[in-house]
């Protein structure tokens, strides 16, 4: 029986760093059993629910897929058409998913630390697929997956991650996991008022190294990986900063190729304008291929989870 059997997943420090390497290594073999095969028996008879207070295509359609590849069975809760809009509480909904005896629930919400709040009364496993600008442990999953094999290792890497790193939950779930790993610098690269937000520095202190800086040309030649958000023109008090720094934020063919040495480039996506589509057909930018593997890295973690 793996640790993660029966467990729930809020935090990217909810993984060790073996329980990573197991992951990666049994999401390769399921990618291989998948494409041999179609549809895996090991899921059978296991019902996992969607209950997505919050829009999603990847997250939602991976954990889905993944079940679906597994050959278990998956009920989407809706909110737009749920009892929600009688008025019922997303608690009490939460007490309703589980009483007809999932087997596991992915949940996102906007509200930081939801899934933590009903984990306690929820007997199935929790997995979070995103609690506000907390955390999205699942993401950070496939983002460090995407690095493992591109690199055949984690250890040692130099990665950037650029944009809105103060608001944006894939930074602190990217910055929690690489902790498990030895010698990662990361130079988080971002606008002052958009940097990584001190509670998060905190947590990762003395487990990697990091540097804050404004402008990605002064690092690119420096990183393994460049991984990009969106830079959100909501956040800025001054719309006058925001046009004047936007152009300092994008990613394009022409960016990188004015530098000797470009860095794998990935997205949690959805992308907006940050990476211009001409980078698509660059082989160093690997985002598509990075939602992809969430199907997979998500498969390994449903088997894990529900002990399979
Ligand atoms: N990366 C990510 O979480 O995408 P979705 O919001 O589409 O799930």
């Amino acid at each position: 029986m793996t640790p993660l059997v029966g467990k729930d997943i809020v935090s990217a420090f909810d993984f060790e760093r073996a329980d990573l390497l197991r992951l990666f290594k049994l999401a390769d073999g399921l990618r291989g059993e998948i494409e041999a095969r179609g549809t895996l028996d090991y899921g059978r008879g296991k019902v996992m629910i969607t209950a997505f207070f919050e829009p999603s295509t990847r997250t939602k359609i991976s954990f889905q897929f993944a079940m679906v590849r597994l050959g278990g069975v998956v009920v989407d809760f809706i909110e737009e058409v749920s009892s929600l809009k009688k008025g019922e509480t997303e608690e009490d909904t939460m007490r309703i998913l589980d009483g007809y005896g999932p087997d596991v629930i992915v949940i996102r919400h906007s509200r930081p630390f939801f899934p933590h709040s009903v984990k306690d009364f929820v007997k199935a496993p929790i997995l979070s697929g995103g609690d506000g600008t907390n955390e999205h442990p699942t993401q950070a999953l496939l983002d460090v997956y995407t690095m493992w094999r591109e690199f055949g290792r984690v250890d040692g890497l130099t990665v950037g991650v650029m944009g809105d790193l103060k608001y944006g939950r894939t930074i602190p779930s990217l910055s929690y996991m690489l902790t498990r790993f030895n010698d990662v610098t990361v130079y988080y690269i971002a606008p002052k008022q958009l940097q990584v937000r001190e509670e998060i520095l905190k947590k990762v202190e003395g487990r990697i190294e990091y540097h804050m800086i404004e402008n990605v040309e002064d690092v690119i030649e420096k990183l393994d990986v460049l991984y990009v958000t969106r830079l959100q023109k909501e956040r800025f008090e001054d719309p006058q900063e925001y046009e004047r720094l936007k152009g300092t934020y994008v990613i394009s063919r022409g960016l990188l190729e004015r530098h000797g040495k470009i860095p794998v480039i990935m997205h949690p996506l959805p992308r907006v304008w940050e990476i211009t589509t001409d980078v698509d057909d660059l082989p160093q930018a690997k985002y598509f291929e990075q939602a992809r593997n969430g199907m997979y890295v998500r498969a390994a973690l449903l088997k894990e989870v529900l002990g399979i």
